[in-house]
């Protein structure tokens, strides 16, 4: 059982609300035959095949899975292009005119594009990347707002085989340089700025930052997303190229690279137990088959539907769920730049009322800000339009969920509650809407085909009640490896029981109803706002400043955010702990790691509690960063506090 079951989580374990789908969606519904479940267990690799199936393949695959655990390869010997298959496939048919990307920037300004828009532009990107020297199996980093040039960018990458490594717009100019260094890229792709609450993010000028030490990097090519001269732009002859200049003489015809099922298609840095981002790899026809069946399944995708995820791009969530998943279901996708309180606290409500959303697909840490802005603002607009929600990336508490279907799905829509991670590539455990009787804060079931179970520490199923998330055979979309760190990757995800069980790094419980309820993360990694963080990252960000001798970091509850971050401090000698330290710390954090890292609390200690073994005592810093071990957590720069602290904890371990 995971040590941090809190009351709040004790409390959800009683929820006892369940919501039936009701007839009209059921019998409307891709799939409202329960037996799915049983049929692809029995046969996990004919169910997953028949998805792969649905897709268009240059060369058939031999076999469908080889397992050598923990080394998967699905799809053996198959050739696809995962571009032909969002674009081409559906240009040559009526979709060719429909919208696929209908996107909005935060100012206001709007863009529509087609598939058939779409294939252009990606065809004309993948010819500009050859003439940069792109090659198939080169990396590109591409670091830009959410604006559609970024999708554009991504399938121009899988279009020529090159790989794409994505880095959040949010992210500092070390970060960036960390990822592109990490997996050499050859191109950055950026723009010079985009919008947030009104504010211009300088991206050009951050990666000016960056490049100053990205050796491998060629050509930067640079989106203009900016007006007239908002924003000074450096461009270094030679090396950095307009998008627009290139695009101009780009020719609109590009074949697609025969590309094998288990070549690269692309990484994406998430954070783990260390202080260095982990290069998570996934390849082209497993993640491409597991995108495709959940998001057709998940979200009862028709193509009648206005499908929107709020995600970033920048995210697994939005590679999976804004890109990939609806475009190879061709999808029309919407798609919003900006702060969902800008310029008011309705715009959400605003765009699905202009654009007739159908589908919504957001984050638990959304829906409380949502709450606790208050009804009259979804209640301005006519949400009628919308017919299923969704919700991703944290646990969802009851409240929020139930305030979600009423206040949003009008009491009407289903909602699906996913759970998975930057690994597994597509959603894992969910409702399917048309089958799943809901229980607001519950996953609920594995998708059909995806082996999830609740283990103990020795490995042993546990039927009812707490325990580790494993999945225990392997599944189309899971991660291949760590970007130049297979060794990590094996002891990462699949040294904790054996070489075939994968190990998630959360803790999960399960009801006597067989429904699954997430618990959270049990190693030290964080999860802000549906943001992963490493503590350790924030703690190797900490002691790079001058003052700082050491530091912890631990999660504390928030009611928005799910987890806020409190880093406790030691500064060394001379150094005098005070307010501005620590605003100057939060602010060296920010500009270390990006501002999603920036710690909520820092709470300066004469020591960090330890154990004689020398391990920092995390329990007794959570409980302090609570409330719950001491009134006032500001400081605790009295050395006996901790001291007294300790020994009270000691005594109880
Ligand atoms: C958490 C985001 C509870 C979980 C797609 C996981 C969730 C981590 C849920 C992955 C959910 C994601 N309920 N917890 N529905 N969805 N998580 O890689 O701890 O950014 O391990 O992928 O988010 O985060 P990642």
């Amino acid at each position: 059982m995971p040590e941090n079951v809190s009351p709040e989580i004790e409390a959800l374990l009683k929820e006892d609300r369940s919501f039936s789908p009701t007839d009209d969606f059921r019998s409307k519904a891709h799939i409202s035959d329960p037996a799915i479940f049983e049929t692809a267990a029995k046969d996990p690799e004919a169910f997953w095949a028949g998805f792969a199936k649905e897709l268009e393949w240059i060369a058939p695959w031999s076999k469908v899975l080889e397992w050598n655990a923990p080394d998967a390869k699905w799809f053996v010997g198959g050739k696809l292009n995962i571009s032909a298959n969002c674009l081409d496939r559906h240009v040559r048919t009526a979709r060719r005119n429909k919208a696929a990307f209908v996107w909005e920037g935060e100012p206001g300004d709007r863009r529509t594009l087609t598939y058939f828009d779409l294939y252009r532009q990606t065809c004309q990107f993948a010819n500009v990347l050859k003439q940069l020297g792109v090659k198939k199996g080169d990396r590109v980093a591409l670091y830009l707002p959410l604006i559609p040039e970024l999708a554009i960018a991504m399938l121009a990458c899988a279009r020529i085989g090159a790989v794409h490594s994505v880095v959040f717009g949010g992210f500092s100019a070390e970060s960036l340089r960390d990822r592109i260094n990490d997996s050499s890229c050859k191109v950055l792709v950026t723009a010079d700025g985009g919008w947030r609450r009104g504010q211009i993010v300088p991206l050009k000028q951050t990666a000016d930052e960056a490049l100053k030490e990205t050796p491998s990097i060629e050509h930067v090519v640079i989106v203009k997303r900016m007006h007239g001269d908002t924003v000074s732009v450096h461009v270094k002859e030679g090396r950095d190229h307009w998008y627009h200049r290139l695009m101009q003489d780009a020719s609109y015809e590009c074949a697609a690279e025969v590309m094998d099922a288990e070549d690269m298609l692309y990484i994406l840095y998430t954070s783990g137990t260390t202080g260095k981002p982990k290069g998570i790899v996934h390849t082209t026809g497993g993640y491409l088959t597991g995108v495709y069946a959940t998001t057709k399944w998940v979200f009862d995708l028709k193509d009648e539907d206005v499908y929107w995820c709020t995600a970033d791009i920048g995210w697994v969530t939005g590679h999976s769920y804004v890109v990939y998943g609806p475009l190879a279901n061709g999808a029309t996708v919407v798609m919003y730049e900006g702060a969902p309180d800008w310029p008011q606290k309705d715009r959400l409500w605003e765009i699905v009322e202009r654009y007739g959303v159908t589908i919504f697909y957001t984050a638990p840490t959304a829906i409380r800000a949502f709450m606790k802005w208050g009804t009259e603002w979804p209640a301005k607009h006519n949400l009628t339009s919308l017919r299923l929600m969704g919700s991703v990336g944290e646990p969802i508490n009851p409240e929020a969920w139930v305030w979600y279907h009423l206040h949003i799905g009008n009491a009407r829509c289903p909602i699906v509650d996913t759970w998975w991670q930057t690994e597994t590539g597509a959603i894992a455990i969910t409702p399917l809407p048309g089958i799943t009787r809901t229980k607001p804060g519950s996953a609920t079931q594995p998708f059909p085909g995806i082996s999830a179970e609740i283990l103990n520490d020795k490995g042993d199923r546990v039927p009812v009640g707490g325990g580790l998330l494993a999945i225990t055979k392997p599944w189309p979309s899971m991660l291949r490896t760590i970007y130049g760190d297979h060794d990590r990757f094996v002891r990462q995800y699949w040294s904790r029981w054996g070489r075939d069980i994968y190990f998630t790094g959360d803790g999960a419980k399960l009801d006597d109803e067989g429904y699954y309820w997430l618990l959270g993360r049990v190693d030290d990694v964080l999860n802000v706002a549906g943001h992963r963080i490493g503590t350790m990252e924030v703690e190797s960000a900490l002691v790079d400043h001058p003052k700082v001798a050491e530091s912890a970091v631990v999660g504390r509850t928030h009611e928005i955010k799910g987890q806020a971050l409190a880093a406790f401090v030691t500064v060394k000698e001379g150094v005098t702990a005070s307010e501005s330290l620590a605003d100057e710390l939060k602010k060296h954090v920010a500009n270390k790691i990006g501002a999603i890292a920036r710690p909520d609390d820092i709470i300066f200690a004469a020591d960090l509690p330890k154990t004689r073994s020398g391990k920092i005592m995390r329990r007794l810093l959570r409980d302090i960063a609570e409330g719950k071990a001491l009134g006032d957590t500001t400081t605790l720069a009295d050395p006996t506090v901790v001291a007294k602290l300790k020994d009270q904890y000691e005594s109880q371990e």
